[in-house]
């Protein structure tokens, strides 16, 4: 691959690619970079490549005749080596946003040219004239393109063959895509009273894996929802075994209704915080909930208390005569690690073991809830019961509860 980078600080680009794994890989021929100064294509005695912008306004606004000359240029020299046609990729804050999607998408190009905005901008047209597309590296603006061209090359770069020592895990789509980073450790294993966490230390590399599988899971589910519920979409799972030192027990003492009070408690309230009145949030405290769910068990509803190592951090409420299952809560740094769905399947089989069809709602504005419910063999019965009880913040949907049956795929 052949990269070319436009700039007026082409000194500065050659030497981060002259640096670390890049600059190895430079040497080693496995990709091809040139960087080019705009300045040496102006028109002007003064080599002057800005002016004042049309209209008035702040800062100063490249001129389109020396990135058109350059790129031209760049065209040239690309055809005369016997690259393609370079994909032309201009970097500005207005750009759409660049992921690693596109950084794969960007790897298919043999001939790959950034160029690199300054000062307040680039004259519109010749973007117009000679853009394939316009690219951001994030929601801030910096004084130049070229930190996000480096951005960019580095992590096209990363993906060429042999540029990594171990390619394997890079090449092909796999689990990890989509989900950020699990942590890592190295040497030593206690630093500062912090030992690292021991599956890492027993050799067992199915274990090793499902731990990471989680933490990775859980942390995009707390840091990058948006990401977490692609994701998730996309990677229909099995009910994950239950671990050691996780337990679902029978709330039948008054001590244990408090604790199962607190898990739906926090929540619910950490569910709702984006949708409902502060009023509305406050009314519902731990001792409403207490209260609910000693009256609904009065009626006949068997709530389960989910424990890690002893501690409470998950809920779900079966009522037995009708089938209906509802109260599922996990406690919000508990998400993401199968809690949810080994609760649903537990909670579930008490009903089916009945010889009953469970059901539950869920409300309209939880898609996350109600794609764990789909995976888990829940359909949509095509009901939905519009509730009035819940103050919703100004310009947040109305919530209507939809039914859904349990109805598995043969
Ligand atoms: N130039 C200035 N800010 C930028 C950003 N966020 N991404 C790409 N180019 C830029």
């Amino acid at each position: 691959m052949r990269i070319d980078i436009v700039t007026l600080f082409p000194d500065l680009c050659d030497s981060f690619l002259d640096t670390s794994i890049l600059g190895r890989a430079r040497k080693r021929g496995l990709f091809d970079a040139h960087c080019h100064q705009i300045r040496d294509y102006t028109a002007n005695k003064q080599r002057q490549t800005d002016d004042y912008p049309y209209g008035g306004g702040p800062g100063m606004v490249l001129y389109a005749q020396p990135i058109a000359d350059c790129l031209r240029a760049v065209q040239a020299q690309c055809a005369q080596a016997g690259y393609p046609e370079p994909h032309i990729v201009f970097l500005t804050a207005a750009g759409r946003p660049y992921t690693e999607a596109d950084a794969k998408r960007l790897t298919r190009y043999d001939c790959l040219t950034l160029v690199c905005g300054h000062y307040e901008g680039i004259d519109e047209r010749v973007i117009e004239a000679f853009a394939d597309e316009e690219l951001s590296i994030g929601d801030y603006v910096l004084t130049g393109g070229e930190l996000a061209a480096l951005a960019v090359a580095d992590s096209v770069l990363r993906l060429q063959p042999g540029v990594l020592a171990e390619q394997q895990g890079y090449e092909e789509e796999s689990y990890w895509d989509d989900l950020l980073e699990y942590p890592q450790y190295t040497r030593p294993e206690v630093w500062e009273d912090r030992a690292v966490p021991p599956v890492l230390l027993t050799g067992d590399h199915e274990k090793i894996e499902s731990w990471r599988a989680e933490q990775s899971r859980a942390r995009t589910r707390a840091r990058r929802p948006d990401l977490y519920e692609r994701w998730a979409g996309t990677h229909p799972r099995a009910v994950p075994k239950w671990k050691r030192g996780e337990k679902a027990q029978l709330v039948r003492t008054d001590a244990q209704l408090e604790q199962a009070a607190a898990v739906y408690h926090a929540a619910w309230q950490r569910q709702r915080q984006d949708l409902c009145t502060p009023a509305y949030l406050a009314a519902n405290s731990r001792q409403v909930f207490a209260a609910e769910l000693a009256r609904d068990r009065a009626a006949g509803w068997a709530f389960y208390l989910h424990t890690t190592d002893g501690m409470p951090d998950a809920l779900v409420g079966v009522h037995r005569p009708s089938g209906e299952i509802s109260r599922l809560y996990v406690l919000p740094e508990m998400q993401g690690r199968g809690i949810g769905s080994k609760l649903l399947d537990f909670a579930r089989k008490k009903i089916t073991s009945d010889g009953k069809t469970p059901w539950l709602e869920v409300l309209s504005f939880f898609p996350g809830a109600q794609r764990l419910y789909r995976r888990m063999g829940f359909v949509p019965t095509g009901d939905a019961r519009a509730l009035d009880s819940t103050p919703n913040l100004p310009g947040t949907p109305a919530p209507v509860l939809l039914r859904f049956r349990y109805a598995p795929q043969a």
